[in-house]
């Protein structure tokens, strides 16, 4: 069965890109990564993807006069590398409609709260300050709209005595790293909940 081709944004350290990276490397992971794209010059993952000899792009936003410009030079990037799915991994930019419709339910992300509690920055520290005594993370679909889309899978994790937000991120991450690689096979093996 041909692997399902995946790109790969990033705007940072790129954890979560190393996870798939490493789950890539198994020969019988369903999926490989194309391409990764960052908007910003020295993030970190783009130092990852390098090591791991995939070919990567650099654009940055602040070279596009707005957010459709950008996108759309963003489109062409995914479109020449054959990517069949845009997986954001701490991409910090929000996407314009026109790019989630023209890449309709083949854009996801991973964001480190349980949606749809927390959407937005600061989850950790949001999450300890509502009492909960549960946090998580989820993979979803894209939608127009910040951190909007349906869900397609989440991990939990206890919130537990003396937690910072800093303990609290570190554990979410840990699942985060399980959950990003569990979702890619799911969709690799099952076209049509993303088709
Ligand atoms: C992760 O917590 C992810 O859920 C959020 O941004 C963070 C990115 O971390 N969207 P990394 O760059 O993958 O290490």
């Amino acid at each position: 069965m041909d692997k399902l081709k995946l790109a790969v944004l990033i705007s940072g350290r790129g954890s979560n890109l190393q996870a798939l990276i490493d789950a890539c490397g198994d020969p019988d992971f369903p999926a490989m990564i194309v391409h990764v794209v960052s908007n910003v010059a020295d993030a970190y993952g783009l130092v990852r993807a390098a090591d791991a000899n995939i070919e990567t792009t650099t654009l940055n936003h602040k070279d596009y006069k707005d957010r459709e410009s950008f996108d759309a030079a963003l489109t062409v990037i995914v479109e020449n590398s054959g990517a069949e799915l845009i997986c954001l991994a701490g991409f910090m930019r929000i996407l314009s409609a026109g790019f989630t419709e023209r890449w309709h339910r083949r854009v996801i992300n991973i964001h480190p709260s349980l949606l749809p509690d927390f959407k937005g920055l600061d989850t950790h520290a949001r999450a300890l300050a509502a009492g909960h005594v549960e946090h998580g993370c989820t993979v979803h679909h894209v939608e127009a709209g910040l951190d909007d889309g349906p869900v397609i899978l989440q991990a939990r994790v206890p919130v537990v005595a003396g937690d910072t937000p800093e303990t609290l991120a570190a554990r979410v991450l840990l699942a985060e790293h399980t959950l990003y690689p569990q979702v890619i096979k799911i969709l690799a093996n099952n076209p049509e909940l993303w088709l």
